[in-house]
């Protein structure tokens, strides 16, 4: 009975992150629902560097429904977070990018060319949560004419895609590469979100994956996750297909 107990329970020792380079965080102090603080931010990458993380591009939001930020704003909070890894000695290698949700502010900061880009010429685009953009195949177009490569963040979170499989095909052969949320992996967006990022993976749609990370509570999530029986094997499907470590950060 006792030796049963522990052979059935669900947790391993804690193992390391699949890959180093993480392109989609809310950490920097007090610009989105993210940190809060300088104190919040630096415990949130200390918590990143326990996973393994060697470098992070942290990826405010900027949308005009509710984070209004601009590359200035980012810098910033950016540097405010910096003096204080100084002030501290906390080292990792941390800079700074954005998400960008797709609505109207984002159509006039692409056509003036007003963009945090990404290292290798990407950039995270994300959807509203309630219905998709009219214009992604028009908007995925006029990056690529700008030589952009747009990542969608947590396609897998979209209601309306789960429902509508195929579009994830059309999206991905039309240049818009795809980034899976850890913690859909880790199954705390529900089941829905879980089987459709290991969907995507398994049809090799799969080319980033990132924390998201916005508190204490993802901290947590992510922690579990990397302590239980299903980790590696989700680790060793993913860590093949993502580009992560390709980046030149
Ligand atoms: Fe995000």
């Amino acid at each position: 009975m006792f030796f049963n107990f522990f052979k059935s329970k669900k947790c391993i020792e804690p193992q390391k992150l699949f890959y180093s380079n993480d392109i989609h965080s809310h950490i920097l102090p007090g610009i989105d629902d993210g940190s809060p603080n300088t104190d919040v931010s630096i415990a949130l990458l200390e918590a990143m560097k326990s996973w393994g993380l060697k470098s992070i591009i942290a990826t405010p939001h900027i949308a005009e429904e509710n984070f209004e930020n601009t590359p200035q704003s980012i810098k910033n909070a950016f540097e405010k977070l910096d003096r204080r890894m100084l002030d501290l000695g906390v080292e990792m290698n941390i800079n700074f990018s954005a998400e960008y949700r797709i609505d109207d502010r984002f159509r006039d900061m692409l056509e003036n060319d007003n963009l945090l880009i990404l290292p290798n010429n990407y950039l995270l685009i994300e959807n509203s949560f309630v219905q998709p953009p009219i214009d992604l195949k028009n908007i995925i177009y006029e990056l690529q004419l700008r030589d952009i490569k747009p990542i969608l963040a947590h396609p897998e979170r979209y209601g309306y895609y789960q429902r509508k499989k195929e579009v994830y095909e059309k999206l991905f052969n039309s240049g818009c590469e795809f980034q899976i949320n850890l913690l859909s992996l880790a199954g705390y967006y529900g089941d829905r979100e879980k089987e459709t990022a290991l969907w995507l993976a398994s049809k090799g749609f799969v080319s980033f994956v990132g924390t998201d990370l916005h508190h204490f509570g993802h901290v947590e999530v992510i922690n579990r996750f990397l302590s239980s029986k299903e980790y590696p094997a989700i680790a060793d499907k993913l860590a093949p297909i993502i580009k992560n470590n390709e980046l030149n950060i």
